[in-house]
Formats: structure tokens, sequence, C-alpha cells
């Protein structure tokens, strides 16, 4: 048996190298722990992890010899990992790699909206364009202010590239950056009032569930478009669907949904929202790139070396 479980949809070149490097068993879920004979569980000292369920406490006291539990992607906010300190186990990520892909899939999805790139792309395939003429205009790009909520390395990807569209960037953060030239707002409900659109880039987990409240799409307002490319949970999304359908706030564009890849139906309907299927670091370079960085912490982490992006 081996000392190494990779533990989601691993395909490909990914697992491949898992199989090779570490003579991995590759399984689909978190539920295949239990299948795995006592023996087995007791012998696995490494864990790969991709996947958005709950990796938590009780799951980690099924492999009782666990020493690294190394995530596939920045966002860890499934594995609890002040659990996974009580319990001696390093817990890393893949940060930084993806950091140009998910803030040009940000840029990419407001710029969409703002333009109205999906009405405008079915008028054209309906046959609309043809039969009834122009469309509606959409909103300028240049000029337009955008809150950024969330000054980590993504958010900060981010507001470089929106300010090279010449925009005025602002932005909310647990603290005030260097960052002359944008302004900082403390509160995300007055970073809602003083801009047209929010991007946002915080980290996911119970912190921040709901943090982009009714009161923040209020204070947006009717012509506001909302990005969001972090974590589904950072919206409250009953109010995201009311805001949507009363016009509280113009349009929303979600790579990241509450429960995906399961995705409300009276959210999935909306004219209004584009949505993508959490894609935001899903290029061939960087996938390659993060499969490559979790190997190297899961190899650090079973050697009993400190890990080249560890995160407890
Ligand atoms: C991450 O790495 O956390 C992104 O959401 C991509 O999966």
């Amino acid at each position: 048996m081996t000392d190494t479980l990779a533990i989601g949809g691993y395909t490909g070149a990914d697992a491949q190298a898992l199989e090779q490097d570490f003579s991995a068993k590759i399984v689909s879920g978190l539920d295949a722990l239990d299948e795995l004979s006592p023996e087995a569980r007791e012998q696995v000292r490494g864990v790969a992890y991709q996947g958005h369920a709950p990796f938590d406490g009780e799951q980690m006291d099924k492999l009782p010899n666990l020493k690294v539990i190394a995530n596939f992607g920045v966002g860890y906010d499934a594995i609890d990992v002040a659990a996974a300190s009580q319990r001696g186990i390093t817990v890393t990520n893949t940060p930084n790699v993806l950091n140009d892909d998910v803030a040009d899939l940000a840029v990419g999805m407001l710029i969409a909206q703002v333009r109205d790139f999906e009405a405008g792309a079915k008028a054209v395939r309906s046959g609309d364009w043809a039969a009834k003429g122009a469309l509606p205009l959409a909103r300028k790009m240049s000029g337009r202010k955008i809150g950024v909520l969330g000054m980590g390395r993504i958010g900060r990807e981010i507001a470089d590239r929106l300010a090279a569209f010449k925009t005025e960037i602002h932005y909310q953060s647990r603290s005030q950056k260097d960052t002359p030239g944008w302004t900082y707002h403390a509160d995300p409900v007055d970073l809602a009032r003083a801009v047209d659109d929010i991007v946002i880039a915080i980290v996911g987990g119970p912190e921040t569930e709901g943090f982009v409240s009714a009161e923040v799409l209020a204070a947006l307002g009717s012509d506001g478009v909302v990005v969001n490319i972090a974590r589904g949970s950072v919206i409250d999304e009953e109010a995201l669907i009311e805001a949507l359908s009363d016009g509280t706030i113009r349009a929303a564009a979600l790579d990241v949904f509450r429960g995906e890849p399961k995705v409300d139906p009276r959210l999935s309907k909306l004219d209004n929202m584009f949505p993508l299927p959490h894609i935001g670091s899903a290029t061939v370079e960087t996938r390659a790139a993060m499969g490559a960085l979790q190997r190297q912490n899961l190899r650090a982490g079973l050697d009993g070396q400190t890990p080249p992006t560890p995160v407890n």
C-alpha cells in the first residue's frame, strides 16, 4: 500500500506524475477514505487534495499518520487548517502561479458585462441583429470607477490591469496597502457607494461568508456590475438573486457559486448574470504549474522539510 493518496479529479499528466513520483493511489473524493482498510489508512502520510468538499478534523482522523495535505489551488477554504495544525499536519497551497490567469478572467468578465457581450452574441446567433437592427447601447469601460474587494496578490493583479483600461481604482481590504493613486475604503458599503462596479478577490471561508451583503449591493446601485472570481460563499446569494431580478444592480459575472458545481436555477436563468464554471486558473500552462508546485509541497511534507508554500 502507498503512503500517498491523491484525492480529487486527477487526470492526464497530473495523475501520471502523482502515480510515477509518489506511487499515489488516486481516488475521486473524501468518501473513498471509508472504503480503505484500517491498515491502508494507517500507511497514508501525504494527501494531494483537489476539491471543495470539507476536509475537516473528522476526515483527517481517518488517516492517523497523515503529515501533509498539499492542496491544488490557492484557496484552501475547504481544508480545516486549525484542525490540521492541532494534529501536526502541514497544509500547503499553490499561490502566485495562477495570479495572471485569474486576474485576466476577472477583467474579461467585467468588460463582457459592461459592454453587454452576451446580449450582442445572442443577437447575432438568433438572427435578431438582421431582423431588428441595433441593440440597446452598453456602457463605456474607461472612466468607470472600479472597487476591488481584497488587495492580495490576485486583487493587485486585477487592479493593475483595470488601471490600464483608464478606470479609477478603489479598494477595500483588511488594511491599507501601498497603492499610490488608488483609493482605500475600510468598509465594503463605503466602497460600493464610491464605485460603479465591484470585483471580488477576497479569500473564502467562515470569515468572509456573505461579505457582499444586500447592503453592499444596494450601495452599488442600478448601473453596477459585480464580478466574483473568489468563492461563492462571499456573496449573499439570496440577496444577489433579488438584486439582479429587481434591478438593484445591473449585472453580475460569476466564476464561482455557493454549492458549485450545482448552481441555483433562480440564478442561472437570469439574463443579466454571466456564468463560468470556476475556470479562473484553467489554462494548460497554469494547471501544469499548479500541479508541479503541489508535488514539490507534497514531497517536502513527506520528507519532513519545509514546503515551498505552506499555509500553517
Ligand atoms: C484556486 O486556486 O483557489 C482557484 O479557485 C482555482 O481553483
